[in-house]
Formats: C-alpha cells, structure tokens, sequence
C-alpha cells in the first residue's frame, strides 16, 4: 500500500457517513479502486473504520468552525493534508494552506480547480505547499509558510499523518509549528497511544501494512502518549479526545463493547501559550 492511497480510502470512509462526518464534498474523491480495497480491510481489519474516520472529521469540523468564527480571516495550515475538504465547509473568509507530497497535491489542485470551475465546489482561496516531512528541515519549512501567514491566526491540523512519521520527524514538526504560530492559536493533531500495540485490532492493522507493502513507500508505525502532548514547548493541552468516547457523542446508536476493540485514535487539541 503506498501512502497515498490511505488518503483515498480515509476520504472514502467519510463518504459513508456523511450524517456523521459533515462533509458533503468527500465522495468527490471516490473511485472504483479505493472502493475495491475497503472490503478486504473491513473484513481483516475492523468493521468501524469507516464511522471512526468520519467522527475525527466531525470532532475537527466543529474545532475548525469554532476556531474561526472567533477568529474571522484566519489560515487552516493541513499538514498531510490529503484529501480533506474542510476549506470548502469553512467560511469562505478562510484561507488554507494544503501541505503534502508534491504529486498528491497536483492532483488535487487539478481536481479542484476543474471542480470550481464546473461550479461543483465554492470558490475558496486555497494555497497549495508540497513538503516532504521526512527530507525537508526545520528552516526550509518555516520559511516556505511563514511569509504566507501575514500575522493572521492559524489553526494548524495535523490528522491522519503522525502514524507514518517518525519521532525525529514529529518533534521537527512541532518545532516548526512554534515558529509558525502566536499566542492563542491552535493545533489538532490524532495519533495512537502506545496501549493499543497490545491489542488484536492494531495487530492485524500492521499485518495489513506488512503484507500490503510497497518497498518504494516505507513508513513508521508511531504511537505516542499524552505527556507527549503535555510537553510540548510553548504549548498548553486544552483537551483531548478519544473515539471511543466520541462514538457516543456522534454515533450512539453503534456500540462498541471496548475501545479495545477498535482501531481508537485520540484526538488533541494544543494552544500556543
Ligand atoms: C491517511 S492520509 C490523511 C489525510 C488527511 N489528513 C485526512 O485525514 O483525510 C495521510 C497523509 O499524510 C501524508 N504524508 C505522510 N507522510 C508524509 C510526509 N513524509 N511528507 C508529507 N506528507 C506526508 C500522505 O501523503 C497523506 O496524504
């Protein structure tokens, strides 16, 4: 599997659960080879993928919204940004800046552009930033994005990515997240706690990986606590989530006996002290 296409099937996980997730614009994405795979992981992995996927999106929507109303004309900086929309349900007074790996950003600026254009999507004003975490440093990032900032508050969101990361390579984010950021601004950011290496579920997730592997696209499997979190450099935690808990909130008529049994990401939110 290359990491590409875990953008495709998260995009396509929200699709299912539109009532859930709130974004009409992820089926945009959807196509018949993604589909093809969402069985097999359903049946190997867990059958909640999908419903889990579209609660990080909901609890991120109302973050975001949240974010913005109180700071009007802010930037939503998406690193691995993928294939999110949350520019297009967002006040067109937002600027975002979409980060990812260069040839998934082509084609998503391709895309959307042709999808303005026919009048499928908003017009928004979208900034588009390839960056590889793994092989740019600290000061090259900064200085692509800072100029683009303009004293305007920023919500950064880091969702769906820090599995893939090293900590190396996460501990170079948050340093550049520093600098990007002022007082009072936000990061979202979802990531495993090391408790779930233990369980079933996680276990036949990286099976999934191990036997699915595409040696060109190598990734990490990272898991990381709260104190992680709790101590991050000019950072206060304002709170943290998990699915589990969320499912209850967004989808109780699911249930699920143990938020063992599930693939259970927590969901963070820091704010720049
Ligand atoms: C599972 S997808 C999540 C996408 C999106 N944030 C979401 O939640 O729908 C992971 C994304 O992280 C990006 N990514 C992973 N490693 C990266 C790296 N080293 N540099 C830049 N982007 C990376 C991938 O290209 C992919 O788009």
């Amino acid at each position: 599997m290359q990491i590409h296409e875990t953008a495709f099937i998260v995009s396509t996980y929200r699709s299912y659960h539109e009532d859930v997730s709130r974004d009409p614009y992820a089926k945009l994405w959807n196509n018949s080879k993604t589909e093809a795979l969402i069985p097999s992981i359903v049946e190997t992995i867990s059958p909640y993928e999908a419903i889990l996927h579209s609660i990080r999106n909901r609890f991120f929507y109302e973050e975001l919204k949240d974010f913005f109303t109180k700071n009007k004309g802010g930037i939503l900086i998406n690193f691995g940004a993928g294939f999110s929309m949350y520019q297009f349900l967002l006040d067109k007074n937002v600027t975002t800046i979409e980060i990812d790996k260069g040839d998934i950003l082509d084609y998503k600026k391709n895309k959307i552009e042709k999808w303005i254009e026919h009048g499928e999507l908003p017009q928004r004003r979208i900034e588009y930033l390839p960056v590889d975490f793994n092989t740019s440093s600290e000061d090259e990032i900064i200085k692509k994005i800072k100029p683009l900032i303009n004293k305007r508050p920023v919500f950064i969101l880091l969702e769906g990515v820090l599995f893939f990361l090293s900590l190396a390579v996460t501990n170079k984010l948050f340093r550049v997240f520093g600098h990007l950021q002022k007082t009072g601004d936000v990061i979202g950011s979802v990531s495993y706690t090391p408790d779930i290496e233990s369980t079933d579920v996680y276990k036949r997730l990286l099976n999934y990986f191990d036997s699915h592997n595409d040696k060109n696209d190598s990734f990490n499997h990272q898991t990381l606590t709260h104190q992680f979190y709790e101590n991050i450099d000019g950072y206060e935690l304002i709170t943290f989530k998990d699915e589990f808990t969320l499912l209850q909130k967004y989808a109780p008529q699911i249930s699920v006996n143990s938020k063992y049994d599930i693939l259970n990401e927590h969901l963070y939110l820091l704010k720049k002290i």
